[in-house]
C-alpha cells in the first residue's frame, strides 16, 4: 500500500493514553508573519512545522526575517525586518494554505513593490476576490491570474494604503485579519466589522506584539490605528483545538475509551465544538487552565452515547474547521444533527459539504445534503469501505476515526494532505492503537 493511502480497521477494544497536540496552526501563521515584522528577535515554541505554516515561514523569509535553527525541532527564533520588508525575489508559494495566502495579501498590499502569490491546485481554486476586495478599497492593485475568476495566482501592486472602515460580507477571520494587518502599514486608523464573531488571535498577538488594536460592541468591531511597530517578543503556541477535535471525537464514540490531550488551545472563539459535544451527551473536562496570551489547559474525554443535535448559527464560525469529523461523531450519535447555515465549507480545502456527504453515504451513513450543510441522522452502523480524501486533510484525518468504528476494514486514499496541518498524526494513531 503506498503511503499516501491509510488503512484502519474497526477497534475491537478502548481507546486508552495521552497525547502532545502539536502548535496551532492559525497562531502559527500569524506568529511567522508578525515576528518577521517585528523589530528584535523572537523566539517560538511549539511552531506548528506543517506544510501550511512552512510556506508562511519560508515567505517571512523571502521577505528579509531571518530564522534561526532548524523549524523542525519546534522552537527557533525570528529576527524580523523592523516593518522594512524586502521585495521577494520570486513569487511566494503559499502552497495548500488559504490562511497564508489571505493573510500574506494583507501584508504585500501594503509593500512598495510588486509580488505574486501562488499555490497548488486547491488553492488556486479557492476565492481570494474577498481580500481584494477590501485591499483595493485601502488602496492597493491585486491581480487574480486564477483559470477561475478572483483566483490565485495573485499578483500585487502594493503601495501607501489609506484608511478603511469596513464590515466583512461573511464572518472570516481571514479577511478580517488580512486587513488588520495589511492596517499595521498605514497612517490612519482602520476600523474592520463583522457579522459575527471569528477567531480573535490576530487581535490577541496585536496586543502580545505591542499593536495598538482595540475592540468593542462584544467583540465585533476592532480598531487599529495604523503605523505600528511590532515588538520581538517570546511566545509558545498552545496545541491546536482543531487536530484535538478528532481524538475528543475518537474518545467519545469509543467504548470504554479515555484520552488525555495536553496544553490544547482553549480560546473561546474556537471551542464551540466542547459546547456542541456537550448538548450531544459528550463527558469532558478541562483542567490545568492557563492564560498568557491564549488559554490552554488538558482536555480529559471519556466515552459516553451521543445523540443529535441542532448547531446555531452563531456558532458556525467557532467549529468550522470541525464540521468534518462532528459529522463523523453526528453519524454514530443516535437521531438527527442539524447543521445548516454553513456554506463557507464549499471553499474549504474541498467542498465540505460534498466530500463529508460523499464519503457517509459510501459508508452506508443516512446523510441529506442541502446548499449550506447537511442533516445526519445517526444511530445506525457504518461499514468501512474505500474512500477518497480529496485532498483534504481534514477529510482524511474524519474518516480515518471514522474507520475505527465501522464494521470491517477503512481505506483512505490520498492522505499525504495530512501534512499540511497535522505532520505526526498518523503516530499519534499508531501510538493509541498499539
Ligand atoms: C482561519 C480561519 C478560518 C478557518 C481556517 C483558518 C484563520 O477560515 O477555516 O482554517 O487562521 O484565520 P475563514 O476565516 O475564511 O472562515
Amino acid at each position: 500500500m503506498s503511503t499516501d493511502t491509510l488503512k484502519v480497521e474497526k477497534l475491537s477494544r478502548e481507546l486508552h493514553g495521552e497525547l502532545c497536540i502539536p502548535g496551532d496552526k492559525s497562531i502559527s501563521h500569524r506568529v511567522a508573519i508578525l515576528a518577521g515584522l517585528a523589530k528584535g528577535k523572537t523566539t517560538v515554541a511549539n511552531f506548528l512545522c506543517s506544510e501550511d505554516c512552512l510556506h508562511t515561514l519560508a515567505a517571512m523569509q523571502q521577505l528579509g526575517a531571518v530564522i534561526e535553527q532548524e523549524p523542525n525541532v519546534r522552537s527557533f527564533a525570528i529576527t524580523g525586518t523592523g516593518m522594512h520588508p524586502t521585495a521577494p525575489q520570486k513569487e511566494i508559494d503559499c502552497g495548500n494554505s488559504g490562511t497564508g495566502m489571505r493573510l500574506l495579501a494583507g501584508v504585500l498590499a501594503a509593500l512598495p513593490f510588486k509580488s505574486r502569490l501562488t499555490g497548488d491546485a486547491s488553492l488556486c481554486s479557492r476565492p481570494m476576490g474577498r481580500i481584494i476586495e477590501p485591499l483595493e478599497l485601502m488602496g492597493a492593485i491585486i491581480t487574480a491570474h486564477g483559470i477561475k475568476p478572483g483566483c490565485a495566482p495573485l499578483e500585487i501592486e502594493g503601495r501607501g494604503l489609506h484608511s478603511l472602515e469596513y464590515t466583512l460580507p461573511m464572518a472570516s477571520a481571514q479577511v478580517k485579519s488580512a486587513i488588520l494587518l495589511a492596517s499595521m502599514f498605514t497612517k490612519e486608523a482602520i476600523t474592520v466589522h463583522q457579522p459575527s464573531r471569528t477567531r480573535d488571535h490576530t487581535e490577541r498577538l496585536f496586543a502580545h506584539f505591542g499593536i495598538p488594536c482595540t475592540t468593542c460592541n462584544n467583540g465585533l468591531t476592532i480598531r487599529t490605528e495604523g503605523a505600528a511597530l511590532p515588538v520581538a517578543s517570546n511566545i509558545a503556541i498552545p496545541g491546536d483545538f482543531s487536530s484535538a477535535a478528532f481524538w475528543m471525537i475518537a474518545a467519545c464514540m469509543i467504548p470504554g475509551s479515555k484520552l488525555i490531550l495536553r496544553r490544547v488551545g482553549l480560546n473561546p472563539t474556537r471551542t464551540a465544538l466542547l459546547h456542541v459535544l456537550r448538548r450531544m451527551g459528550a463527558n469532558i473536562e478541562i483542567v490545568d487552565e492557563r492564560t498568557s496570551c491564549e488559554p490552554s489547559g488538558d482536555i480529559i474525554v471519556r466515552s459516553s452515547t451521543l445523540h443529535g443535535t441542532e448547531l446555531k448559527k452563531e456558532e458556525i464560525p467557532n467549529l468550522i474547521d470541525e464540521i468534518p469529523i462532528l459529522s463523523i461523531a453526528a453519524a454514530f450519535a443516535e437521531g438527527k444533527t442539524v447543521i445548516r447555515h454553513a456554506a463557507e465549507l464549499r471553499v474549504k480545502e474541498s467542498d465540505r459539504i460534498r466530500t463529508v456527504v460523499t464519503n457517509l453515504r459510501a459508508m452506508s451513513g443516512d446523510v441529506e445534503e442541502f446548499d449550506d450543510g447537511m442533516i445526519i441522522t445517526g444511530g445506525a452502523p457504518l461499514t468501512g469501505c474505500e474512500l477518497d480524501s480529496f485532498g483534504d486533510h481534514r477529510i482524511a484525518m474524519s474518516f480515518l476515526i471514522a474507520g475505527l468504528r465501522a464494521e470491517g476494514t477503512t481505506i483512505l486514499r490520498h492522505c499525504k494532505n495530512i501534512d499540511t496541518s497535522y505532520p505526526g498524526f498518523e503516530g499519534h494513531l499508531r501510538q493509541l492503537l498499539q
